[in-house]
């Protein structure tokens, strides 16, 4: 037997891939993270299978569940919304099935952040503008954020930022970010991106908080913060790659003014 970590992806059912799907219909246990995985992500899974809400347990709870699969030998699926790699205290659960010698396997996940860029219709790096990502959140109850990785910190690099569960302390996180960012740097606001009641707002750090009612955005709010955000029309920055004068080991230059 088996436990797979497998990534629902961010909530629409069709965003989990394919292997997710085929590993979540084969697996008899499915234990899954309700808060933000949404019941529809389910409908892959075996109608036969028993499903647990892992939003309401603690981590012994879900290892004795691992422990009953070993004793019946049924694979495990264990559905982690976005990607499973990225905020998915999935880490004491490995550290916990390799104490009782059960195997395990990841299977990624569309994450929340390229979910919520996609909605926007938008790219996050933009040659000479910003070619980097940032990966980060603010520190909560459960895990602090090490003082090295602090938001003003991170703002200083001025690159596309993504900003996980902090949705419940935009004043705080567009403060931070106003120490480095320039005041008309567009940032978004995705809730529940790809989900059937998803959001968006599209501003800029200085407008943001007196265009919105903070308290809707508390939950499952992805902020992206990016001098890229809402530049598509800006052809100045366009990558060469497309570029028929440029050259690369699948294409031919095409010299200026041949159409053929
Ligand atoms: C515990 S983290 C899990 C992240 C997940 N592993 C991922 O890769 O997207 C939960 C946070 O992810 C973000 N998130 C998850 N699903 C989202 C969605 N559909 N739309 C916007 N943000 C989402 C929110 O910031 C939420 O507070």
């Amino acid at each position: 037997m088996k436990v797979y970590f497998i990534g629902a992806g961010p909530g629409a059912p069709d965003l989990i891939t394919l292997r997710g799907a085929r590993v979540l219909s084969e697996c008899r246990l499915i234990l899954y993270a309700g808060s933000l995985v949404p019941e529809a992500v389910l409908e892959h899974a075996h109608p036969d299978a028993e499903r647990f809400n892992t939003a309401g347990m603690h981590l012994q709870e879900q290892v004795d569940l691992y422990r009953r699969a070993q004793r019946e030998q049924l694979n495990v699926a264990r559905v982690h919304s976005g990607d499973p790699a990225i905020y998915g205290a999935t880490a004491e659960q490995m550290r916990a099935l390799r104490d009782l010698g059960i195997g395990y396997e990841v299977v990624p996940g569309v994450s929340s952040f390229t979910a919520s860029a996609a909605v926007l219709g938008t790219e996050l790096t933009r040659p000479g503008v910003t070619q980097t990502i940032i990966l980060t959140r603010v520190s909560g109850r459960a895990s602090a954020v090490p003082e090295r990785e602090q938001l003003p910190g991170l703002a200083a690099h001025g690159a596309s930022l993504c900003l996980f569960l902090g949705g419940n302390q935009l004043p705080g996180i567009v403060a931070d970010l106003l120490s480095a960012y320039p005041p008309e740097t567009p940032v978004a606001l995705v809730q529940r991106a790809t989900q059937p009641d998803e959001r968006q707002h599209v501003s800029t750090l200085e407008r943001l908080l007196s265009e919105i009612r903070v308290s809707e955005w508390a939950l499952t709010t992805m902020l992206i913060v990016s001098p890229a955000l809402g530049r598509v029309e800006d052809l100045e920055d366009a990558s060469r790659l497309y570029d028929p004068a440029y050259a690369h080991r699948f294409r031919r230059a095409q010299p200026a003014g041949d159409e053929s």
